[in-house]
């Protein structure tokens, strides 16, 4: 692991609404465990989240929270590595969700384009409430108490990052001015020692002469692998690299990644919404069998009319899926009708068996065991709690929610 891990950390997290598709697996879990080696990692299960458009049920909830929690160690997220755990256990996040609610301006909220869209979406449930509406800010709370420099998300969910973002430079306005600023964080730099101090002012030159954000990255990095300055040293270099105040709730980027797209079995993107998934664990004959009747080039009526692989969702799944002479040999024999679609699932249905296959045995050992499942979100929440504080502390001193 790096030496300043908090200059490289990652936070991210999903409702448990039920067991996690293949979507959620080839969109967001597999590039999660490709991380939690290049970086110090936090992911959780937002299990308050769920409670925004789930609150009338809730029967379900720890039931789901149990089948995310062995999705995620099926996929391969191993808690030696990274921390994993469920919000509701580190009760930070809704101390500091209250924090910002003070400074948040209900037109942010109302102005997110996720409010009116899922609320148009799921029509049948009343979200005309407060927690509703607060979905993003609670987000926003979720990211800022750990103080990640990125945060692994899908398109879906870049506008809730962009809130967060200006939340975070509200609470900085607020918050992180103090006298003499610009005195004090003058004396810190020189206080970095001869190399560094140098260094230093290049990168913040280079940053605010050419807004070249890789020169902050390193700044930052810089700052956070010092172990001789002040917390309070540190929140002034960090705050002076952007120019404004003290910075105690950094921004946090979105890491967009790469991903497949995934489409589900009517054709349209796989989601959970739509009913047409294929479970990470699913019964393989099950899936087998969904599969055999899933959407094919809807031009493509009889056997012998030639298709186009590029309006097909079966095609998407084989770009994930198989090799380059399967997929040439799919390509070719749809174009000239020289396949059937039952010919050209055939070995699409294998691949999707033996991935499901291999998720299932590895999540054996953690079905089994209750005791297991517990010990790794207790410590995950615990490792969680350890971030959570700190950043916290210094929240409510800088909100003079402290004596000292
Ligand atoms: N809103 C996210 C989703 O629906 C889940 C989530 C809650 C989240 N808190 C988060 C994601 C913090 C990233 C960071 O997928
Ligand atoms: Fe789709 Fe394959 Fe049928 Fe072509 S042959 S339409 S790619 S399922």
């Amino acid at each position: 692991m790096s030496s300043n891990p908090q200059s490289r950390r990652i936070l991210s997290g999903v409702r448990p609404t039920g067991a996690l598709h293949l979507g959620n697996y080839h969109g967001a879990l597999r590039n999660w465990v490709e991380l939690q080696y290049q970086y110090e990692c936090f992911f959780f299960i937002a299990d308050w989240h769920a409670l925004t458009t789930g609150y009338e049920d809730t029967s379900k909830l720890q039931e789901n929270i149990r089948q995310v929690l062995i999705d995620f160690l099926a996929a391969g997220l191993n808690p030696g590595v990274a921390t994993i755990f469920v919000q509701s256990h580190v009760p930070e996040h809704a101390e500091l969700h209250l924090l910002l609610s003070m400074i948040t301006p209900l037109g942010w909220l109302e102005r997110v384009p996720t409010y009116k869209d899922q609320q148009e979406a799921l029509k049948e449930k009343d979200l005309a409430t407060y927690g509703f509406l607060g979905y993003p800010l609670l987000q926003s709370a979720d990211i800022l108490l750990y103080r990640p420099t990125y945060v692994p998300v899908g398109e879906d969910q870049v506008s809730h990052l962009e809130i967060a973002r200006e939340i975070a430079r509200r609470f900085n306005h607020l918050y992180g001015r103090e006298p003499d600023f610009e005195i004090k964080a003058e004396l810190a730099v020189k206080s970095l020692g001869g190399k560094n101090s140098s260094t230093y002012r290049q990168l913040r030159r280079r940053y605010q002469e050419a807004g070249d954000t890789e020169s902050l990255e390193r700044a930052r990095a810089l700052v956070h692998s010092n172990n001789r300055i002040t917390v309070a040293d540190k929140e002034r270099l960090l705050g002076y690299l952007e120019g404004s105040g003290v910075t105690i709730l950094p921004e946090p980027q979105v890491l967009l990644t790469e991903t497949p797209k995934v489409p589900g079995l009517d054709g349209r993107k796989m989601s959970k919404s739509y009913g047409n998934t294929i479970g990470m664990r699913e019964d393989p004959d099950a899936v087998a069998q969904k599969m055999r009747t899933m959407q094919t080039d809807p031009a493509r009526v009889r056997r012998t009319d030639p298709g186009t692989p590029e309006k097909c969702p079966v095609w998407d799944l084989h770009k994930i899926y198989s090799d380059d002479s399967t997929r040439e040999w799919v390509y070719n024999g749809c174009r000239t009708a020289g396949i059937g679609c039952l010919d050209c699932k055939k070995p699409l249905i294998d691949k999707v068996v033996e991935e499901i296959n291999t998720l299932r045995k590895r999540a054996q050992e953690f079905e089994e065991s209750p005791e297991l499942l517990r010990n790794i979100v207790t410590e995950g929440a615990d490792k969680a709690r350890e971030a959570a504080r700190a950043t916290l502390d210094e929240v409510r001193r800088a909100m003079n929610l402290r004596a000292d």
